[in-house]
């Protein structure tokens, strides 16, 4: 692979990385900066996008048309949809969908984008498999899990829309950007792997548990990071 996106949607989910790499140039468009350098010895660029899934988009297709990007990683923190996915545990996408695609008026199923050959957009498998291997090794302490991220431009803090998620997705944990970076690199044929630390169960007491355990999730999805850019 040449370079490779890196996509947080906040400031503290890149930070560190940020801090971690070797700049070499900045530059700015549609009020993102991107930092174009080396992680780890790997050419990246690393970018904050703002949160959800039009800022998301928006951010993908800057990386694919001005830094010819060969893939891209969606880094951040999401709500469990599932009793046994903790916080601090982490999700590696096999498919994302977007939660919040509604043209059921129209006879099409939820979360199904009227006219696209495609809705459920696939990880490249290899791509996940190696992430696996390395989450396990940096972070021997919590659970990896791969399966289907959703995501809306809504922060999922009731008990009943999470319900409604598990029973219509099937999905283990929802966050407000992977799902439009996948469409993105899908529709510019390009691999992406959405990498999401638990920071939340994305109920009632999602908003607490938000602030007092995102930076602590956010460690874990910066140790596999840096080392899955070395291995890819
Ligand atoms: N990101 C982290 N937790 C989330 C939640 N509960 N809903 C949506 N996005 C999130």
């Amino acid at each position: 692979m040449k370079i490779i996106g890196i996509i947080g949607a906040m400031e503290e989910e890149v930070n560190i990385l940020k801090d971690k790499m070797e700049i070499e140039s900045v530059s700015q468009k549609a009020s993102m900066e991107f930092y174009k350098g080396k992680l780890c010895g790997r050419e990246v660029v690393i970018v904050r996008s703002g949160i959800g899934k039009v800022n998301a988009a928006i951010c993908t297709q800057i990386l694919v048309d001005d830094y010819e990007v060969s893939a891209v990683i969606n880094t951040g923190v999401a709500g469990s949809l599932k009793n046994e996915i903790n916080i601090g545990d982490i999700v590696l996408s096999n498919d994302a969908i977007q939660h919040d695609m509604d043209a059921t008026g129209f006879g099409y199923e939820v979360g199904v984008i009227p006219r696209m050959e495609q809705s459920t957009f696939v990880a490249e498998e290899k791509l996940v498999a190696v992430a696996k291997e390395v989450c396990e090794e940096v972070n021997p302490d919590i659970n990896t899990f791969v399966g289907r991220v959703v995501s809306g431009d809504q922060f999922i803090s009731d008990r009943e829309k999470k319900e409604w998620l598990v029973s219509t997705f099937k999905a283990y944990c929802t966050e407000m950007e992977g799902a439009s970076i996948a469409q993105a690199a899908y529709l510019n044929n390009i691999p992406f792997l959405i990498i999401r630390a638990i920071s939340d169960k994305a109920d009632h007491s999602a908003e607490m548990d938000y602030s007092e355990f995102e930076a602590k999730a956010i460690e874990h999805t910066v140790k596999l990071v840096s080392e899955l850019v070395k291995r890819i």
